[in-house]
């Protein structure tokens, strides 16, 4: 548990803190109850022994009692080292707090609220995924499954291999079959179709946010921006991705705007980390798509906090699902070294 998370923060200083993002939302009173809320949250962190693992995309707010935020990637190597605790809560969607369970079947792992699911990962079941791969392999004998992890426990119980969009081209490549079935999303199954020669049979999945946003909205930006660097998410459509300049996992986009001579970017993902870049990345401009992932934004600091106080609501999986999902995680977390 990281020590230095657990100083508690002053409502002004945290309504100075949240005011780079011009968010009128954020009073004075609301940062003071917000304050309070974070305050309480990082008291029961300490009395539960729990760590809170956030993604990404959470609420400014929630930033403020994370003890480590990230991409899926990042989130889940973290979720397989946690220490010294008995209690994660998981500040994401579904699948990601399902992951941390399946590395940490002695904890409780905790989810603020059931209804954070993940549309894209709702739209492969396990018993489609079955009956697609048995098809598929009359056709193609030596035909492999990655799963990208935005999908169910049980369907990652059924795949060869997961992936993440910081290494599904790598982990396409490494794995030791010419033809992959690659589920859910095909935007991502065809940007890693662009990268591989073997064959990549794609799921009908796709994410609401990113799959809304239009290579017209993009390329009105650049118009009104000369010299604006686009970053996208690999989940974007394939017309999208074609005028990015950069196709990169939440986290590095982060690295990317840091490390980057430009100082003006357009954020092509959910708009929750364009809050996290303005809030670690100040001197530089960032232009973002407006669009929210509901599911996302059902973690609230009230939630989490209510989470922490009842240890609700818990994440369950049989062992049967949590070995099979484990084995597909672990294979992926070797083959990205
Ligand atoms: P990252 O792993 O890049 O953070 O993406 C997760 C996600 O759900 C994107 O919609
Ligand atoms: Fe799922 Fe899309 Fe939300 Fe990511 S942004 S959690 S893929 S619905």
């Amino acid at each position: 548990m990281d020590e230095s998370a657990e100083v508690a923060i002053g409502a002004s200083e945290l309504r100075d803190k949240l005011a780079v993002l011009g968010n009128d939302s954020y009073t004075a009173e609301t940062c003071e109850r917000y304050a309070e809320m974070i305050a309480e949250i990082k008291e029961l962190k300490k009395a539960r022994r729990a760590v809170v693992l956030a993604h990404n995309y959470q609420r400014p707010e929630i930033f403020e009692v994370a003890d480590f935020i990230g991409d899926s990637l990042e989130l889940a190597r973290n979720a397989r080292d946690v220490r010294n605790a008995d209690v994660i809560v998981f500040c994401g969607v579904h699948f990601m707090a399902e992951t941390a369970k399946v590395f940490n079947p002695e904890r409780k792992v905790l989810l603020p609220d059931l209804k954070a699911e993940c549309s894209l990962a709702d739209s492969v079941t396990a018993e489609a995924l079955a009956e697609r791969k048995e098809e598929l392999l009359k056709i193609y004998p030596d035909l492999k499954v990655v799963s990208y992890v935005n999908c169910t426990a049980d369907v990652k119980a059924l795949s060869d291999a997961c992936c993440t969009s910081a290494n599904a081209a790598k982990i396409v490549e490494r794995i030791d079959s010419e033809n992959i079935l690659f589920v859910p999303d095909q935007n991502l199954a065809n940007y890693v179709q662009g990268q591989t020669r073997k064959r990549v049979i794609s799921w009908d999945g796709n994410c609401y946010v990113h799959h809304q946003i239009t290579p017209d909205e993009v390329n009105k930006v650049k118009r009104a921006l000369p010299g604006i660097k686009v970053i996208a998410h690999p989940e974007c459509r394939r017309d999208v991705l074609a005028i990015a300049d950069a196709v990169l996992s939440t986290s590095a986009m982060l690295g990317y705007a840091r490390s980057s001579a430009a100082d003006k970017f357009l954020v092509v993902t959910e708009c929750g980390l364009s809050d996290r870049l303005l809030m670690e990345i100040p001197d530089k401009h960032f232009y973002k798509a407006c669009k929210l992932c509901r599911f996302m934004k059902m973690i609230t600091l009230e939630g989490t906090l209510d989470s922490l106080r009842h240890l609700r609501y818990e994440i369950e999986l049989t062992e049967d699902v949590r070995v099979g999902a484990k084995r597909a995680l672990e294979r992926m977390l070797e083959l990205s070294v």
